[in-house]
This record gives C-alpha cells, structure tokens and sequence, in this order.
C-alpha cells in the first residue's frame, strides 16, 4: 500500500511523494529528491523535524533532547523516525528552497589559525579558496567538520557570513577533554587540510518583519556572529534587534569586541551579556537569561526569537515561554547536542 503524502514549507510551497505504507518519512522524501535537512538520523538532533498537519504516523525513537513532551503533543515529529501510515501532511519550518538544492557538499580546505578568544573558547579559521565556487550557506547553518587525524565528525555554525574568498570561521568550545577540543589545543597547526560537509541545518534567519530577539548560550554565539555579519552589511532592518549573550563566567565571553562594532553597524541594535555564575567584581547582568526577559514587552507583541546553544539552556527559555504564557512569538532554535559517534 502507498500513501501519498505532501510536505509543506514556510514559503508557501507544497510538494509531494509517494510513501510505502510504514516507510520512514526521511528516505521517501529523499527518494522523491526532497532533501530535507538532516544530521544523525537517529532521532537525536531534531535538524530533520517538521509537524504533521494531518494523517496518521509512528514515531520508533524521539530523544527527550530533540522533542519535548509539548512538542509531541502539538504533532511534531522527527522525519528520520517517522513512519507514515495513511495519507498525510507535514509542514517544516523552512523555505523549500533548502530541500530543492544539491544539499550538502564534501569541501577541502586548509587550516589558517587558531584564535583563543576566551579561556575556553577559540575560533578556527579556515580557507576553503580552493572550492571552484563560493560556498553557499545561510547564516545559521553549520558543517561537519571532520577532526584529523580520527574518524569522528563534528558539528559547528559557520561563525562568519559566506563571502567570495570562501574564508570561514568557527567558534569552537574548547572542553577539558574531547575529541575536537584535543585536536584544536594540541594538534592544530595552520596549513593542516580541514575536510567538512555543508551546509547543513535549517536554522536560518528569516525576513524580518517584527522586533528580532537573538538568544546564545555559550559558544551558541557563533550562529549569530554569521547573522549579524549579515545584518552589519544591511546596517538597517527596520526592527530592534536584541541579542543574549548568556555565559557561565565572565572568562568564558568572546567576541565581545565584535559585538561591540556591531553596535555602531546596526540600527537599534542592542546586547545583553549575562553571566550566571560571575565573580565578586562581574558589574553586568547575572542569572540566566530568561530573568532578563521583559515579559511585558514580550506579551504586548510579536516578535521573532531565535535561540541557538546547548540544549537545557533552549528547554529553559521554551520553559519559560510556556510558563509566563507569552504566546506571541515564533521561535526558532538550534540545539548543541553532544556528539556521538556516527556524526
Ligand atoms: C548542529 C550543531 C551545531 C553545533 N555548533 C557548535 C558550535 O558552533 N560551536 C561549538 O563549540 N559547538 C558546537 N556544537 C557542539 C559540537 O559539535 C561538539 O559536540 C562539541 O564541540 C564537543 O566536541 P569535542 O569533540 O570537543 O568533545 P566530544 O569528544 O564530543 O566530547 C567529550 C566529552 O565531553 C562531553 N561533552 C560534549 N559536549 C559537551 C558540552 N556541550 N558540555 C559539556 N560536556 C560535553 C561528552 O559527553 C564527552 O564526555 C554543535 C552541535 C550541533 C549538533
Ligand atoms: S536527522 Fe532526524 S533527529 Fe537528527
């Protein structure tokens, strides 16, 4: 038994496949050539969900990182675990356009630098100038970089806006231990071959028509630094645009100064940098990010948020949205979740 089965996009576009009856949504759409975004397909990063308008469905397995108990109940679904078992509609949160393209690409380039810009962070600069073509990604999206000299792949938003030289930067979070956060501390050296796949993801920022809330935890900076890059060139978007900066301890802020030229490039652009455990002589805003809120202004209107970081700092302001009732927004977000093996 086939099902016929229509996916719908933000920009108003539908387009259809046929599915087996019990087949996963992901492979019959990517069959049909409909390259929705994905990275582990195991149910873990949720890059591949969307919500289901109509029909009927199984899950086999939806992490709790991925989707919320609330998530599930307003239908959505993970399209790498989903299996189809009527006709049926889902809706993704993205422009088609994202889907219709080759999808993402194998890219070698070579290694530039390493720049610590806090105790625990560095940017990694990379030269992909040897590609054929400018690389083409949307400010959000990210790549899997592949960390030489192992067999492990990891994930990182592009840090920087494409640009015709192909030259990228990464904000890399650097653990006391960990398989990229080793090699960045030890092994790298400029001139190294960097090989990566992108773009990937479809955390991306959308036109903007209603006050733009940008919302980092940590190193969840770097998919704003592209942004704002962007936003930087337009220099008036006709919005305030607000940006969080949530960190751990006042040694863990990066890019402060950057975000700081972008106050003299962007129109109405503000920036919040909050520590939750600062020092005795920390002047700034403390706490987590959401006390920060002004729950006011967030209910009186419309807005766009964007939230990118690690994932109980997305569940804390999801939480917190859901709690204090504020209904009014639409909300995008990218979560960090910890590798494993197969990405
Ligand atoms: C879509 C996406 C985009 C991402 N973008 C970025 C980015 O721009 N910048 C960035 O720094 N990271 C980003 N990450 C996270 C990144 O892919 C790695 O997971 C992270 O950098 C750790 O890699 P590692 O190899 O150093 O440590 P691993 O070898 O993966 O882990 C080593 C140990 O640390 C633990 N661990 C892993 N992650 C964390 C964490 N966040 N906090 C505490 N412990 C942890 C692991 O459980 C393990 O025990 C992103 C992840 C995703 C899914
Ligand atoms: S690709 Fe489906 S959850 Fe990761």
């Amino acid at each position: 038994m086939t099902h016929k089965v229509a996916f719908s996009f933000a920009d108003g576009k539908t387009l259809f496949c046929s599915v087996q009856d019990n087949e996963i949504l992901l492979d019959a759409a990517l069959r049909s050539g409909i390259k929705i975004p994905l990275d582990c397909r195991e149910g873990v990063c949720a890059t591949c969900q969307g919500r289901c308008e109509s029909g009927q469905y199984t899950q086999d397995y939806v992490d709790e990182e991925a989707l919320s108990l609330a998530d599930l109940a307003q239908g959505k679904v993970l399209s790498c675990q989903t299996r189809v078992q009527s006709n049926a509609t889902f809706y993704f949160d993205f422009d088609s356009t994202l889907c219709s393209a080759e999808g993402p690409r194998r890219v070698q380039s070579l290694i530039t630098g390493v720049e610590l810009v806090s105790e625990t962070t560095a940017v990694l600069h990379v030269d992909a100038g040897q590609h054929p073509q400018q690389l083409d990604y949307l400010p959000g999206q990210y790549a899997r970089l592949h960390v030489p000299g192992t067999d492990e792949w990891r994930s990182y938003s592009f840090a920087s806006r494409p640009s015709p030289d192909n030259k990228l930067q990464f904000l890399v979070r650097l653990l006391p231990q960990g398989v990229m956060s080793d090699f960045m501390r030890d092994r790298c050296r400029p001139g190294q071959v960097l090989e990566f796949e992108a773009p990937l993801g479809s955390f991306y920022l959308r036109q903007i028509n209603r006050p733009l809330y940008l919302v980092a935890g940590g190193t969840g900076l770097s998919a704003f630094l592209g942004m704002l890059d962007e936003l930087a060139i337009r220099g008036n978007c006709g919005q305030p645009v607000t940006l969080f900066y949530g960190v751990t301890q006042e040694a863990d802020l990066c890019e402060v100064e950057r975000l700081q030229r972008y106050r003299e490039q962007i129109t109405d652009f503000d920036v919040q940098l909050v520590v939750s455990r600062p020092s005795a002589t920390w002047s700034g805003k403390r706490g987590w990010i959401p006390e920060h809120f002004d729950r006011d202004v967030l209910s009186a209107g419309a807005f766009d948020m964007y939230v990118c970081g690690p994932p109980p700092m997305v569940e804390a302001i999801k939480g917190w949205l859901s709690e204090e009732n504020v209904q009014g927004g639409n909300l995008y977000y990218e979560k960090f979740v910890e590798s494993n093996s197969s990405r």
